[in-house]
Parts: C-alpha cells; structure tokens; sequence
C-alpha cells in the first residue's frame, strides 16, 4: 500500500502535474466531483468577460460576423472532435444532451424504416430512458427494449433500429465496449448511439474506430465548460447526408438568413442544429477546451487509473465497511469509482463538510470522480484519510447531515 510520502513522490514525477495550475481551485477543498460539474479554468473568467463587455457590450449584434458567433456550435464541436476519437466536421456543440439524445434518436429511427425497436440497458442515465421513452410514447409504433448489459450482444437482431448506451456508467463507472458492441449492431443492421457524458475528456474515446454512428455527451463534466454547459452531438460522417433532425429549426437550414419557408437542411453536421446558438455557454466551454491542448490522452488515462485505484485500495483497507460499487478493475472503468454504504448520504454530507466533495446516488452510492488535470495522488491519499475520520467518529450520525437538498 502507498505510503503519503509515496503518494508525494508520484506527484513530483507526474507529467501533467503543471495542468492544475490551469485550474481555479478552492483552498483545502478536494474535489472529486469533475465527472459531475468540472472546475474552473483560469482563462474562463476573463474570457467571458472579453464576450461580455467587448463582444455583447460594444459591439452589440455585429459581433455575430465580427467575432464569429455564427460558428461557434461548429468551431467549438471542432475542438471536442479529437478528444472523442471524429472528425471536425462530425460533431457540434449545441443544446443540451438530453435534446440531442432526442433529436439523433429520432433521426436513427428514420434511418431504418420497417424496425421499431430501440434496445437500452436498465440502470442507464434517467434522462436517456425518459426521452426514449418519451419518443415511443410520442410516435407510437416504437418499442424501448430494455435488456440487461451482458444480455444486450444477444438481444440484438433484426427487429433492432437503434442500440443506445452510456459507455461509461454513470454510477458505477463500467466501461462497455463500444467497438464490439457496435459492430454487433452493424451486423444485425442496428445503428449504435453512445452517450459520451461520463468518457468525453476522462479516458481516450475512438469513435470513429469504433464505427460509431451516433454521440451525444454533456460539456459540463470532464470537459469543464461550467454549469449547465452546452452538450455535444455526433453523427458520422456516413450518416450526414440521410440523416435529420425531427427540431427542424431555422439554424439547422441550409441558408437560414434566405428566410424562406420551407425547410431545407444544412450540408453536412450542420443540420444537427436547432434553435440559436448559447453564444456565453459556447464560449466559456471553447476556453475551457485550452486546458486539453498538447495533452497526451494516454497518459491522462495512465493517471486517471492509478488514481483511482489507489483510492479504491486505501478506500476500502482503512475503511471496510464500505462496498464496492464498480469494477474492481481499472482497465473497466472510467474516470470514476463508486463506494457503497446503507448510509451513503450522511456520510457524503460528512465528508464534503470535511472539504472533500464527491457526491451521492441514490439508493447506496458515493460517488467519486477523479480528474487527472488538476488532481494530485496527495489528495486521493487526504481524502481516504478524512473519509476514515468521518467513519472512526461516526459524525455522519448527526442529525443535519441527514437534511435532504435538493441537489444530491
Ligand atoms: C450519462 C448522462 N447523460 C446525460 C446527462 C444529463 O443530460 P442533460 O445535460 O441534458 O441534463 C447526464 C448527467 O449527469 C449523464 O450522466
């Protein structure tokens, strides 16, 4: 087991150490919540003042050509394309994941005409089964099947228009395949849709390796792109041309400035778009992004397992109460790791007021996530101290630690 002198030493040796002084974090706090709501990039405070006070203020709506507004879902989806293994033209930053989900689900299901069935996994994120559900529920002829994870190679077959996954589990980390799992929709002639919440910036993603057809994925957890970020979507280069979003809105036409009344889509990924662009959102998620240039993702994953780990070993030796709540192994998990307990709330509540924030899942989880950008191996060793403290002294018993916010 690792020493806190050990875990000093890793520090000094780490290679993307210098990362974290990119990042605006609180004195004494240890944040462990990054796969949740990333922290602050320096450089994002006095960007968004630069739109405010230049952009917005002086040059008022000029600023749509003369900083190029206009482009931003495009520029900025640009930028997450090689963090998610696409091409630039393959992805945009726009609305919110949620509504992507709805609108490259809806536009799949177009895609394969005469197959009425979307295949999910039970347990996967809430809003991905409350829009499918909404979406059969809207058109009636479709049927959300809903099989268990190692079920779901078999449960593929030609009834299949759609396979729809998280590929890294929102609660207990798990990684699925996402290279397998998609060729196995290919063969049955299902096309695949992966929410890349949980991957996007935590772990090197291929999608076009993987054949992918469609992504969806939120800018506001690894990505850093602040609170409510916009999200991103996916769809392939393959696809674009047959594809089409069901929110025909007028930023998604072909020339939306010609004002005419029929709808015709954009070339391209461009057709992916709905409603104006989020033009600050857009622009604090873009100076967020500088934090990834010239890093490395391999070894931003080497570090995001060993953290994770070495959290999970001292975790679960000085505190042994606790269950595990995901794969034991690094290589099949993401960036995240999951502790149970009977009383998981209190004792996150406990925790965070001991300056450690993670956060809990309902019924049993605590949840931690682990950024290797701005983390250090001498705060996951911290952590798991003070995590010890709280269960040596059984505070979480105390009475407003069970108060419910909410917002868990
Ligand atoms: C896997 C996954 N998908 C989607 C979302 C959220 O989507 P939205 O940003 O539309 O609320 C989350 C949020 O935690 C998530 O974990």
């Amino acid at each position: 087991m690792l020493s806190r002198k050990d875990c000093l030493d890793l520090d000094r040796s780490d290679p993307l150490a210098a990362r974290r002084d990119m990042f605006d974090l609180p004195e004494g706090v240890i944040y462990l919540d990054g796969n949740s709501l990333g922290a602050l990039p320096r450089n994002i405070g006095p960007r968004l003042q630069a739109a405010v006070a230049g952009e917005w203020g002086r040059d008022l709506i000029r600023s749509w050509n003369t900083a190029d507004w206009i482009n931003l879902p495009r520029r900025v989806g640009a930028r997450i394309a090689p963090l998610i293994g696409a091409a630039a033209d393959e992805v945009l930053a726009a609305d919110s994941t949620s509504v992507n989900l709805f609108k490259l689900a809806a536009g799949a299901l177009k895609l394969r005409p005469g197959r009425r069935v979307i295949l999910s996994e039970p347990g996967n994120f809430p809003t991905d089964l409350y829009i499918l559900q909404g979406l059969r529920d809207f058109l009636g002829e479709v049927e959300l099947r809903v099989v268990e994870a190692a079920r779901i190679p078999q449960a593929l077959d030609a009834s299949v228009a759609l396979l729809v996954l998280t590929h890294v589990h929102y609660k207990t980390g798990a990684v699925h395949d996402m290279a397998a799992l998609t060729a196995r929709a290919h063969e049955v002639g299902a096309l695949a849709l992966w929410d890349l919440s949980h991957s996007a910036g935590a772990l090197p993603v291929d999608l076009r390796g993987a054949g992918a057809d469609l992504a969806v994925g939120c800018g506001y957890k690894y990505l850093n792109g602040g609170p409510g970020a916009p999200a991103f979507l996916f769809v392939s280069q393959a696809l674009q041309a047959q594809f089409r979003t069901p929110l025909s809105g007028w930023m998604g036409h072909a020339a939306p400035f010609a004002f005419s009344d029929e709808y015709q889509p954009a070339e391209g990924i461009l057709r992916g778009l709905c409603g104006t662009p989020s033009v600050l959102g857009l622009t604090a998620l873009e100076a967020a992004l500088d934090v990834f240039d010239g890093v490395d993702m391999a070894e931003l994953r080497a570090k995001s397992m060993r953290l994770s780990d070495l959290f999970l070993d001292l975790a679960l030796e000085r505190c042994p109460e606790f269950g595990r709540g995901s794969p034991r192994a690094a290589a099949q998990r993401g960036s995240q790791v999951a502790l149970t307990h009977a009383q998981g709330y209190p004792i996150m509540q406990a925790l965070i007021e001991r300056g450690v924030i993670g956060d809990f899942r309902a019924p049993n989880v605590l949840r931690f996530g682990f950024t290797p950008l701005y983390l250090r191996y001498i705060d996951v060793w911290d952590a798991v101290d003070r995590l010890a403290a709280v269960m040596a002294s059984g505070e979480w018993r105390q009475a407003r630690f069970n108060e419910v916010s909410a917002v868990t």
